[in-house]
């Protein structure tokens, strides 16, 4: 059984754990090696869910944290509503623990986000940024309905260049049907 709770500053380093996990093996290839094997993952993370949740909170951001029946952390998601003028609501981060992926965590977190979204801003699209070579959560997002919108090539933090692709939904019900399963 798992629990999802809306996240406050008490997961901050729970969630800083697993988004640093997540990155050393979901972004293997993406980022260097020496980038994911230092502690500067696990550092920049926490340095990011420091300003999120305690000292730079952005007005009306909030996320969903999944929890198994001890309180073990298995994934997170994040988004920042109503956050780009023509491509909606972003949904920034979505991680489920490595030893967790394939078990409905995922569905279960995108549920809580869409509902949320779809409740107070549902007439905005819905959207999120996807490295290219990250096939699996691109296979997820186009079952969920989600569309490759466009291509951008980055500069990561460690120096490396990366193509991401933003996917969108035309607004949260369509996600929210399509993991209904009504679509
Ligand atoms: C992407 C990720 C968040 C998905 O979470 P998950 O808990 O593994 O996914 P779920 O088990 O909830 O599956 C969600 C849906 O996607 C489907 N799915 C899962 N993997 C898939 C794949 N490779 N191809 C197509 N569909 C897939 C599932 O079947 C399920 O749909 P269904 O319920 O209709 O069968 C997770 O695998 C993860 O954390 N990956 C590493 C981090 C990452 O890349 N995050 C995305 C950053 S943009």
């Amino acid at each position: 059984m798992i629990h999802i709770h809306a996240i406050c500053h008490d997961d901050l380093a729970d969630i800083a754990a697993l988004h640093g996990g997540s990155w050393r093996s979901a972004y293997r290839g993406i980022y260097s090696d020496a980038f994911l094997d230092s502690d500067a993952v696990v550092q920049t993370r926490q340095a990011l869910w420091t300003r999120r949740l305690i000292s730079e909170p952005s007005l009306g951001s909030f996320g969903f944290i999944a929890r198994d029946p001890s309180g073990e952390a298995l994934g997170f998601t994040f988004a920042f509503p109503a956050f780009d003028a023509q491509w909606g609501s972003l949904l920034d981060n979505l991680h489920v623990r490595l030893d967790h992926k394939g078990r409905g965590i995922g569905r279960q977190l995108l549920l809580a986000l869409s509902e949320r979204c779809a409740g107070e801003w549902a007439e905005l699209g819905l959207y999120l940024w996807v490295f290219e070579a990250n096939t699996a959560a691109r296979a997820v997002y186009e079952h969920l309905g989600a569309r490759p919108a466009e291509r951008m090539v980055i500069t990561l933090q460690d120096g490396s260049e990366a193509a991401e692709w933003r996917y969108v939904w035309p607004s949260p019900g369509e996600l929210l049907r399509a993991l209904r399963r009504e679509a």
